[in-house]
């Protein structure tokens, strides 16, 4: 039997219900402790240099409560690289980052931006913290990120999660080959964007798949799993007391 793919669960949009109050609930620390014990294998959290989600409180109180991997997405800011390599999580995922975007928008250039880029992974590894990177799918982006001494990639799954019927299978072929030459390159890995409880399985049964980073979905399921259960609490509150 393969091994088992290991699912990382993304609490930044549990801080972006926080910051739209800038109150201390729902805490993103407290959801990466209920993740844990819903299954999860790793904590992923992206330290944006705008901080529009987790903040840096957040990086410190998971470093030291997570038990887990924990996976910092981040820039390649210097600031931000600094405080990766001074919180030492499992992995470093290097991101490209706009201020504009609402979310992370497309993979990292490894052809182009290759200074930073190769400037941020020495830095990191100096630290002891393992590389991913996040790329599109692309065998040329691999190619880069093996030769910039990445330990993973992250293949951005965002375009196969958007692909409308007939395309679907095109991108999922994408991946499937730039996830091949990622292990041919004696990388690891990983995929994520986009995933959903509808869309996820294809992209799982990839060869030599190891890894899956979901947010958005499984939050907003949270969300609606969760709603009656706090609405009646709620409810009892005001019946035993008014
Ligand atoms: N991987 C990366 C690099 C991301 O930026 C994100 C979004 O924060 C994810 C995975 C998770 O994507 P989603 O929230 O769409 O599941």
């Amino acid at each position: 039997m393969d091994a088992l793919i290991e699912l990382g669960i993304n609490v930044d949009h549990v801080a972006t219900v926080r910051q739209a109050r800038r109150t201390y609930e729902p805490d993103p620390v407290i959801a990466a402790a209920l993740a844990e014990q819903g299954g999860a294998d790793g904590i992923t959290f992206h330290l944006r240099e705008d901080r529009r989600h987790i903040q840096e409180r957040d990086v410190e109180l998971l470093m030291r409560t997570v038990t887990v991997k924990t996976n910092m997405e981040f820039g390649c800011a210097d600031e931000i690289v600094e405080i990766a390599c001074q919180s030492k999580p499992t992995w470093g995922l290097l991101v490209p980052e706009k201020r504009e975007e609402v979310t992370t928008e497309g993979g990292l250039d490894a052809l182009s931006d290759q200074g930073r880029i190769k400037a941020a992974i020495e830095k990191l590894k100096d630290h002891g913290v393992l590389v991913s990177l996040f790329i599109d799918p692309d065998v040329e982006q691999v190619q880069a990120a093996a030769q910039l001494g990445a330990d993973a990639v992250e293949l951005h799954t965002g375009p196969y999660a958007l692909a409308k019927y007939g395309e679907v299978d095109r991108e999922l072929e994408r991946i499937a080959v730039a996830g091949k030459a990622t292990t041919q390159l004696g990388m690891r890995l990983h995929a994520g964007h986009g995933l959903n409880y509808t869309n996820v399985r294809p992209v799982a049964q990839i060869p030599d798949m190891a890894e899956l980073n979901i947010g958005h979905s499984v939050v907003s399921r949270a969300l609606m799993v969760g709603m009656r259960e706090a609405v009646s609490e709620m409810r009892r509150i005001l019946d035993l007391h008014c």
